[in-house]
């Protein structure tokens, strides 16, 4: 019993993240404070999620975001939840959100040195079906608390200092790296709090599964078409690939990262640079992936090396096992 007991120590978020904290002995806390009140925005949009339907919270507002999205309840409730939570933390200076056109600048008063990007609620086509949606998030160090600008957001993704997701699905499960490796923890609704159940988590070297909208294949790029052709008809004989694809990113990324495989969305003719936006899907994802041991791509360059111009700029991704990553750039060098 001792070995097993000791074995899985009963850790929150919250102590985890403050023994990474010792980990750097210049840190004031700050760092702690907005992580926890990011855990918080968590534990409330997922309860607003689970009586989404009894809470009339399902449904459309009426309103299209800058993405030309239609905006759902839910995706206006959990960006305000969050702005909220992160403006309270003190801890942060500007905001970068999916549902606002321009970035929020805290006022002076409640500054702090942390620019957050999030997408407050990923897979919003998802709601009104119950199928898993979430949130993602990630965080830059700002370079003077007391004039942030647009640049201090415009960073790579290599600069993030920390990502992370909470998946509001058959549990509430927050999948969070600050650049130590990547942990998971499940809300346990009796206490209150996210415990440790995924330590450590590795995505496998290779995968069977690929994760792509096939709805866009008429309108993909050569080395696009060849990987999934070779997904489903392999020439060495070996057995296809299982297609798994949920269209909500947040569940399609989980499942990649703890199972192995590959999540694509590419560029296509309509879409040259693809759907999913750079700043709070494809830099936080790929910032957890390469934690996990495995790679993202955007067809020409690794994603964390991307630069974004502007908040909203879109990037195709390519993101899981190390081995999947590997072939799809051997197809896109070959086709360069
Ligand atoms: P969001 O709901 O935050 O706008 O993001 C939706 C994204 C992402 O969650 C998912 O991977 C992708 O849209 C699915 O797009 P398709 O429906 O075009 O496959
Ligand atoms: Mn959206
Ligand atoms: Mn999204
Ligand atoms: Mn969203």
């Amino acid at each position: 019993h001792a070995a097993e007991s000791q074995r899985t120590d009963l850790m929150t978020v919250t102590c985890h993240v403050l023994n990474e904290q010792t980990k750097h002995p210049e840190a004031r806390g700050d760092f702690s404070i907005l992580l926890y009140h990011i855990v918080l925005g968590c534990k409330f949009v997922c309860a607003a999620v689970n009586k989404a339907g009894l809470a009339k919270l399902i449904g459309l507002v009426g309103d299209t975001n800058v993405q030309g999205e239609e905006q759902k309840k839910l995706d206006v409730l959990s960006n305000q939840v969050f702005v909220k939570a992160l403006i309270s933390s003190g801890r942060t200076c500007i905001l970068v959100s999916e549902e606002d056109e321009v970035a929020t600048f805290v006022e002076p008063s409640k500054r702090g040195r942390y620019c957050v990007v999030f997408d407050p609620l990923d897979g919003s086509s998802n709601i009104d079906c119950g199928v898993s949606v979430g949130t993602i998030f990630g965080i830059y160090m700002v370079k003077d608390k007391d004039t942030p600008t647009l640049e201090d957001v415009l960073q790579p993704g290599k600069n993030l200092l920390a990502a992370g997701y909470c998946m509001y699905g058959s549990s509430c499960t927050l999948v969070l790296s600050t650049g130590n490796g990547v942990n998971g923890f499940t809300l346990d609704p009796s206490l209150g709090e996210f415990i440790l159940t995924h330590p450590d988590i590795k995505v496998p070297k290779a995968g069977r599964i690929y994760s792509v909208n096939e709805g866009n294949a008429k309108n993909w790029d050569e080395p696009t078409a060849k990987y999934v052709e070779k997904c489903k008809f392999s020439k060495d004989g070996s057995f296809p690939k299982t297609l798994r694809y949920i269209g909500s990113m947040v569940a399609d990324v989980h499942r990649t990262l703890l199972y192995g495989g590959i999540f694509l969305y590419p560029a296509d003719k309509k879409s040259p640079n693809g759907k999913l936006r750079v700043l709070y899907e494809v830099f936080p994802m790929s910032f957890l992936v390469e934690q996990a041991g495995g790679q993202a791509f955007t067809g020409k360059q690794r994603a964390l090396d991307l630069v974004p111009k502007n908040l909203h700029d879109r990037s195709p991704i390519f993101l899981g096992s190390y081995d999947d990553i590997e072939e799809i750039k051997g197809l896109y060098a070959a086709a360069e």
